[in-house]
C-alpha cells in the first residue's frame, strides 16, 4: 500500500489529505469537525497546532492507520522562507515578535519544523516530512483536479514563503513553474486590510466587502487606490509596502487613501447618502479585476496555453473570475474549490506522491464532494441524542416533499453524502429555499444565517436549464461547477427569482448535473414542475459557525434556528 498524508496547517484552513494508490481518498478541513473557523487564525503561536482531527478522519475514511502512510507532505516550506526573506524590500510596522521580524521569524521556523516530532508524539511512529513550496502546493491542486493534461495554471494568494502569486504550465502530469510575484506585493493581504479597515474580520469576512462593491462607485477612489496598488506593464503589479503596512496593526496607510477606519459597532455606509465603504470596496473589486486580468494576460502568453487552472484564496473571488470568463484572455477557466489554504493538503500529498513514485496524479474532480465518510450509524446517533424520531423515506419520497415544502416558502437544510470541500456549500450541506420570493434573501440573512442585509446568495440550477436564467460565457463553466465565478441574472429572468440576484445583477450559480447529484438534480425538476422555476437558492449550511459537519451538527443546527426542514440522508424531519 502507498499512500501519503498531505497537511495544510502553517497558517489557516488546516487540513489534511490522503492519496492513497496515487488516488485521492479524502481532503478534510479541520473546521467541519472541531467547529473553529478556518481552523485556526494565523499566528506564529498557532503553528504547531496540527488538524488532528482532520488528519483522523481522512485516516477513518481511506481505513489506514498513521503508521501505513510511507511519509508527511506538508504545503510550507520553511527554509525556503529563511533563505529568501533577506532579499524582500523594507517592511513597515512589523511589531517585534512577529512575522517579518528577525526573532518571529526564527521562531516561525522552528516551530514549523516541530511537525514531525509532533505527529510522532502523538501517533506513536516517526514519518519523514516532507515540506513543499505553498505555491507549488497550489498550482498541483489546481492541475491535479482540472480536466486538462495540458493548461496554464495560476495561484494567487496572501502569502506563501515569501510568493503571492505563482503561474506556470502543467503538461504530461509535470509542472513547470514560469514567473511569480514576492510579497509586500499581495493582492490577498491588501484584500485583508481592506476588509480591516471596514470594520471587519479579516481572513474571514473578504467576502462581505466583494457583495459590498455592487452597491458602490469605483471611481471615487479609483485614482487614489492606485497609488496603493498598480498594473504594471510587465504583467505583474506592485503593492506600495508604506501605505499597505501589511504587518502593521494598524490601518494608517489605507486611511490616507479611503478616510477613517470604520469601527465595528459604527454604520456601514453603502446604500443611501455618503456610500463611503460600498465605493471603497468597489474601486479595490475593480483594481483588482485590472491587475488580474493583466496577470492572466501575462501567464496566457508566457505559458503559450489556452485554458487555465486557478488556485489560492483569490480565486474565490467569483467576480474577478467572471470578468476573466468574459474576457476571453483564455478559452476555458478552472477554479479548484478548495482554492483557499485548506486546498494545499491535496496538492502537497500530490506533488509528494510524483516525487516517489512518477507523473502527478491527476483526476477531473467532477464535483467536490470529497471529504471524510460518514461514521456508520451517526444519523440513527444524531435523532436519538434529540429523541427525534424520523422514518427512512424514498429518494422519491423526500424529493416530492420537499418541492412541496419549497414551493410553499419553506426553509429546508439538506444534508447528504460525504462533505464538499472549500468554502461554498454544493448541496451536500447547503439550506435550499424558493428563490421567486424577494423576500426570501431578508428572510435567510436576518432570521437564520445572521448575515448583514446585503449579503447575496446564489441559485442552484440543472446545467440544462442554466442559459434560459443566467448569462454563462462557455469559459466559465467550469467554476459555475462550484459557484466560483459571478455571470449576470438574464435580464427577462431577474423578476422570476429575484432573491439570488445581487444589486449589480450577477449571481454565482451551481450548475447541477443527473450524474453528480441525482437527487438534488430531482428536486430541481420537481421544484420547475410546481413553479414553473426550477431553480433554488442555495447557501452553506450554518449559522455563523463553520458549515456542519456531521449529522449532530446538521441537527442541533436545525433545532437552533428558524429553519424549517431538515432532510438528514434518507430522512426528513418539519418542524410543526
Ligand atoms: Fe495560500
Amino acid at each position: 500500500m502507498k499512500a501519503l498524508l498531505g497537511l495544510n496547517s502553517v497558517f489557516h484552513e488546516s487540513s489534511a489529505a490522503l492519496i492513497v494508490e496515487g488516488k485521492l481518498a479524502a481532503l478534510v478541513e479541520e473546521e467541519r469537525f472541531s467547529r473553529v473557523r478556518h481552523g485556526k487564525k494565523a499566528c506564529i503561536d498557532h503553528t504547531p497546532i496540527l488538524p488532528y482531527r482532520a488528519i483522523d478522519e481522512a485516516l477513518r475514511t481511506a481505513g489506514l492507520r498513521f503508521e501505513e502512510l510511507d511519509l508527511v507532505a506538508y504545503s510550507y516550506d520553511p527554509e525556503a522562507r529563511s533563505a529568501a526573506l533577506p532579499r524582500l524590500p523594507k517592511d513597515f510596522g512589523v511589531p517585534e515578535g512577529d512575522y517579518g521580524s528577525s526573532e518571529g521569524e526564527r521562531r516561525f521556523k522552528d516551530l514549523a519544523m516541530m511537525t514531525g516530532p509532533l505527529l510522532s508524539a502523538r501517533y506513536g511512529t516517526a514519518k519523514p516530512v516532507r515540506y513543499l513550496p505553498h505555491h507549488a502546493c497550489h498550482l498541483a491542486s489546481a492541475y491535479c483536479s482540472c480536466p486538462w493534461d495540458e493548461t496554464a495554471v495560476l495561484s494567487v494568494d496572501g502569502i506563501g514563503e515569501t510568493d503571492t502569486c505563482s503561474w506556470g504550465r502543467g503538461m504530461m502530469g509535470r509542472l513547470v513553474r514560469l514567473g511569480g510575484i514576492e510579497y509586500p506585493h499581495s493582492l490577498g493581504f491588501l484584500w485583508e486590510k481592506v476588509t480591516q479597515w471596514m470594520g471587519f474580520s479579516p481572513n474571514h469576512e473578504e467576502g462581505t466587502v466583494m457583495a459590498l462593491a455592487a452597491y458602490g462607485d469605483p471611481a471615487r477612489f479609483a485614482k487614489a487606490l492606485r497609488a496603493l496598488l498598480r498594473p504594471n506593464p510587465d504583467g505583474t503589479f506592485t503593492v506600495d509596502p508604506e501605505l499597505a503596512r501589511f504587518r502593521a496593526q494598524d490601518v494608517d496607510g489605507l486611511e490616507t487613501v479611503f478616510g477613517p477606519r470604520r469601527l465595528p459597532e459604527e454604520p456601514l455606509q453603502y446604500q443611501t447618502g455618503d456610500r463611503l465603504h460600498a465605493d471603497a470596496a468597489a474601486a479595490l473589486q475593480e483594481l483588482t479585476e485590472e491587475v488580474l486580468l493583466n496577470l492572466a494576460r501575462r501567464v496566457r502568453e508566457e505559458a503559450g496555453l489556452p485554458r487555465l487552472a486557478l488556485s489560492g484564496g483569490v480565486a474565490l473571488n467569483c467576480l474577478a473570475n467572471g470578468n476573466l470568463a468574459r474576457a476571453g484572455v483564455f478559452d476555458e477557466l478552472w477554479a479548484f474549490p478548495a482554492a483557499a489554504d485548506c486546498g494545499t493538503a491535496f496538492g502537497a500529498a500530490c506533488l509528494a506522491w510524483a516525487e516517489q513514485h512518477g507523473p502527478l496524479p491527476r483526476e477531473e474532480w467532477a464535483h467536490a464532494y470529497k471529504g471524510a465518510s460518514e461514521r456508520p450509524g451517526a444519523v440513527e446517533r444524531a435523532l436519538a441524542a434529540r429523541r427525534l424520531k424520523a422514518i427512512p423515506l424514498s429518494d422519491e419520497q423526500i424529493v416530492e416533499k420537499v418541492a412541496r415544502l419549497l414551493a410553499k416558502g419553506k426553509t429546508v437544510a439538506w444534508y447528504e453524502g460525504v462533505s464538499e470541500v472549500g468554502p461554498r456549500a454544493l448541496c451536500h450541506r447547503s439550506i435550499l429555499a424558493d428563490p421567486r420570493k424577494p423576500e426570501m434573501r431578508d428572510h435567510l440573512n436576518s432570521r437564520i444565517k445572521h448575515r448583514l442585509p446585503f449579503r447575496p446568495y446564489g441559485p442552484v440550477v440543472r446545467a440544462e436549464d442554466a442559459l434560459r436564467y443566467f448569462d454563462i460565457p462557455a469559459s466559465a463553466m467550469g467554476p459555475c461547477r462550484f459557484m466560483l465565478a459571478a455571470v449576470p441574472v438574464r435580464p427577462e429572468a431577474r423578476e422570476r427569482i429575484p432573491a439570488v440576484a445581487h444589486e449589480d445583477g450577477t449571481t454565482r450559480p451551481q450548475l447541477v448535473t443527473k450524474a453528480v447529484h441525482p437527487r438534488l438534480h430531482a428536486l430541481l425538476g420537481a421544484f420547475g414542475a410546481l413553479t414553473d422555476v426550477p431553480v433554488l437558492v442555495n447557501t452553506s449550511f450554518n449559522d455563523r459557525e463553520p458549515v456542519v459537519g456531521t449529522p449532530q451538527h446538521a441537527v442541533d443546527t436545525w433545532l437552533r434556528t428558524e429553519l424549517d426542514a431538515l432532510v438528514l440522508e434518507d430522512r426528513l424531519l418539519v418542524k410543526p
